[in-house]
């Protein structure tokens, strides 16, 4: 295990694998180090994975329940314990690829805890590991509600994952992507679910018209969702969880067999050897980093969901881990534009979007256009049977895209045209003059940027 290395990257999640993978494909020698047995992290083992096998396993049921709309006779029900074998096989699949890859690409992995010593350098469980440069990629885990212990009944979204059963009943706390997801996914599978969410509308970090549109969705889908809920108890008995809040000047109680705390994720930094080595952390925990992913200390770097960049998400992770390897290789990358940063949410609707919102555009002070085209005008919606909309807020007067906002079937990949659209600022009459094929999801697209140029087809 001893030896020098150029690049001992902490952690194997997203952004710890990816840096440790783009570092090795720019030959430096490279050790990867993580403490859980498997590589992947929360995307791979806990998050982004895993629960996208789940909603996929829910989209079957609810589309075998909605079969008679296609003329087609069946129902669906959920075996929980198959639903569970493919979430596995996924997560299996993927993880035996990551370390296939890591393997090929000459990274050493090295399993156990790492701190931070002077150097810089590492010590894993006692043994001293000498680096050019250190990546600190220690990754995030569910943030629990204050006064409220996770147990029994009470969950997150690891503990979610190992449910040996489909609840009867469920009580969210927190709407943004994962209350969303779960949400969404324990409806499909018959559950009764009451979401609350603390702020005043449901995706809160979404455009206003996103929210509206989820919150009748969810509502047509039977869910129960509050917004502006203040949680004030959580209590526990034997048979069920008790939910106290306060929605609307009134006090409420929800009750359910299981209560998911969904309020966001906390970094991982704990036992790390920050504060010896000199490494600030923000107020809220996180490491602390400029622009180019440096932190207090020269040549250690910091990445991800422990890092103080502004979105927790897998694929920042992976954009973070190739510039920090690149950087480290000597080559000139820019700062990344969170600004630009696609995000998705898999809940039934699905939600996504890119750059500002209508309300942070007009904040701006720039004269803004907006353009919405109900998905409905569309063939391709039609024949998949859902609706929602493609929103798109430009500068006023012919000029750049700023946002796009989209809600409904398959937008979580159509967003992807979207933020080329935005980040090379394209107007209404270049992606006008664009072509969509037909039929497809993606000319709601097509049609909204029509519709700004002042020549939509299928919309008045
Ligand atoms: P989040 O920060 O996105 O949402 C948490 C929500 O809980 C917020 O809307 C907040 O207002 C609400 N909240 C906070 N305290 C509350 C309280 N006491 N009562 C009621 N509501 C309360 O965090 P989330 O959903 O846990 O996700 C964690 C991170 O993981 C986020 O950065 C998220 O974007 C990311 N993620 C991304 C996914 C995706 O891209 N599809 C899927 C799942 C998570």
């Amino acid at each position: 295990m001893a030896g020098a290395y150029d690049v001992v990257v902490v952690g194997a999640g997203t952004g710890g694998y990816s840096a440790a993978l783009r570092a090795a494909q720019l030959d430096r020698r490279v050790a990867l180090i993580e403490r859980d047995d498997r590589l992947g992290g929360t995307c791979l083992l806990r998050g982004c994975i895993p629960t996208k096998a789940l909603l996929r396993s829910a989209e079957v049921v609810d589309t075998l329940n909605r079969a008679g709309e296609w003329g087609v006779k069946a129902s669906g029900e959920a075996d929980w314990s198959a639903v569970r074998a493919f979430q596995d096989r996924i997560v299996d699949k993927n993880v035996q690829g990551l370390t296939g890859l890591v393997r090929s690409r000459g990274v050493d992995v090295i399993h156990g805890t790492a701190r931070l010593v002077a150097g810089p350098a590492v010590e894993v469980d006692g043994t001293r590991l000498e680096a050019e440069h250190i990546v600190l990629a220690t990754g995030s885990r569910p943030r629990p509600l204050r006064g409220v212990g996770i147990g029994g009944r009470v969950l997150t979204s690891d503990e979610a994952l190992e449910l040996d059963r489909i609840p009867a009943s469920v009580v969210v706390i927190g709407a943004g992507a994962v209350g969303c997801e779960f949400a969404s996914m324990y409806r499909s599978f018959g559950a009764d679910v009451t979401l609350l969410e603390a702020l005043p509308r449901l995706a809160p970090l979404e455009d206003e018209d996103v929210s509206k549109a989820l919150a009748r969705a969810f509502r047509k889908r039977g869910i129960t969702a509050v917004a502006g809920a203040s949680v004030t108890a959580v209590r526990q008995t034997d048979e069920l969880v008790e939910v106290d809040y306060e929605a609307g000047g009134e006090a409420r109680t929800a009750t359910a067999e299981i209560c998911l705390v969904a309020i966001g994720r906390e970094p991982v930094t704990d036992g790390l050897g920050l504060e010896e080595a000199g490494v600030r952390r923000t107020d809220a925990g996180t490491i602390s980093v400029d622009e180019r992913l440096r932190t207090t200390v020269e040549r250690v770097w910091a990445i991800g969901d422990a890092a103080s960049t502004p979105l927790q998400l897998a694929h920042v992770s992976f954009d973070e881990g190739y510039a920090v390897a690149e950087r480290i290789a000597g080559l000139d990358v820019a700062p990344i534009d969170y600004a630009l940063v696609p995000r998705v949410t898999y809940c039934t609707p699905e939600l996504a979007s890119v750059g500002l919102t209508e309300a942070q555009a007009r904040q701006t002070g720039a004269a803004v256009e907006v353009s919405t085209v109900d998905l409905r005008a569309i063939g391709k919606a039609n024949i998949v049977g859902e609706g929602g909309f493609v929103k798109v807020v430009a500068e006023a007067g012919g000029g750049r895209t700023l946002g796009v906002h989209m809600i409904g079937p398959h937008v979580t990949d159509l967003v992807a045209e979207a933020m080329l659209i935005t980040a090379w600022e394209a107007t209404a009459e270049d992606v006008a003059r664009m072509h969509h094929p037909h039929p497809t999801l993606s000319e709601g697209v097509g049609e909204a940027f029509l519709k700004l140029a002042g020549k939509p087809l299928h919309v008045p």
